[in-house]
């Protein structure tokens, strides 16, 4: 009797601490999450992995996301009171929409914030992860879609060339914590995995930035990611004008100053090619349909 009373509690004992292990690791594995989404067949993925995204960006201090952020803040990071306008920040991921929401945090000293709920940045440096109003300078999204887009009055469409993108998402999701695909990630089901990836990523990206381009009716500023990289303080006042926010030279100083540390991203000698003649060809072809139609749009505008 005894006996049978000491195993009951005994193994509900174990059963419970099993319980609280289960819990834990869930809550741990929250932090690689891959959230995948499809729409019209094609696969968006935004990748919530922190810990490679930061490796991106070479956010110091990003790299140990069980500490606490190191990133040293130009001034105190405030939310905007009274609240403004929603805009977007809206990109194709892999386009570098997370270092342009850091360096106009460092430039205004307010919070940038997300559709989407990222722990690994909502812990280090980005706690308006997931606020989606007028209360923080811009919104960052990787969606598109009329139900996407009516959240916003104003979109900056953070554009990068699909090559790099499409490549930048690829070693996202297939390198894991290093941060990048070995070669070989390449090779899987003798290339054809690759091959799927570039194709349906290459559709979202023409799908994404046409569908903010033609059909988002709200005032649109269009950015190149290359342009961001060869020229920071322009761009990023460009942006900053057409925010709308108040420029404090100090601050603008002080991101400049910042921004290496920041765009430190790993260099690595890739010493091969992974887009065959066929892919550059295709990506070549949308490539110019998206330009064609930014320049088309953007032009009477800006003359
Ligand atoms: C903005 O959204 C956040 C998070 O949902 C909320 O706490 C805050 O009150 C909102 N601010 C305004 C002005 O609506
Ligand atoms: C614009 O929106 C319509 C209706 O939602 C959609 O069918 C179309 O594909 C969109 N255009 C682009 C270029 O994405």
């Amino acid at each position: 009797m005894l006996f049978n009373r000491v195993r009951f509690w005994g193994i509900l004992l174990l059963l419970f601490v099993y319980l609280v292990g289960i819990l834990v690791l869930s809550v741990i594995s929250l932090h690689d999450n891959k959230h995948g989404r499809y729409r019209n067949g094609v696969e968006v993925t935004h990748q919530h992995l922190s810990k490679s995204k930061n490796f991106d960006f070479g956010i110091p201090g990003f790299r140990s996301p069980s500490r606490r952020s190191k990133i040293n803040w130009c001034a105190d990071l405030r939310y905007i009171d009274p609240p403004g306008e929603t805009i977007a920040l809206a990109s194709f991921p892999g386009s570098g929409n997370t270092w342009l929401r850091y360096l106009l945090q460092q430039a205004t000293g307010l919070f940038t914030g997300s559709v989407y709920k990222d722990y690994g940045l909502l812990k280090n440096g980005f706690p308006a992860e997931s606020v989606l109003n007028g209360s923080v300078l811009v919104v960052k999204t990787h969606e598109w879609g009329p139900k996407s887009r009516n959240k916003f009055s104003k979109a900056i469409l953070l554009v990068r060339a699909p090559a790099a993108s499409i490549q930048a998402e690829f070693n996202r999701q297939s390198g894991g914590h290093i941060g990048f695909a070995s070669p070989d990630r390449y090779k899987r089901m003798r290339g054809r995995y690759w091959q799927q990836f570039v194709t349906d990523k290459l559709n979202g990206w023409q799908q994404m930035n046409l569908d903010w381009l033609y059909n988002f009716t709200g005032p649109t500023h269009v950015i190149f990611y290359e342009q961001l990289v060869d020229n920071v303080e322009h761009t990023l006042r460009t942006v900053m004008a057409f925010v709308g926010v108040r420029v404090d030279e100090g601050l603008v100083q002080c991101a400049m100053e910042r921004k290496e540390g920041i765009y430190r991203r790993k260099k690595r000698a890739v010493n091969f090619d992974p887009y065959t003649e066929k892919m550059k060809e295709r990506i070549k072809e949308v490539q110019e349909k998206v330009y064609g139609a930014i320049y088309n749009l953007a032009a009477p505008a800006t003359s």
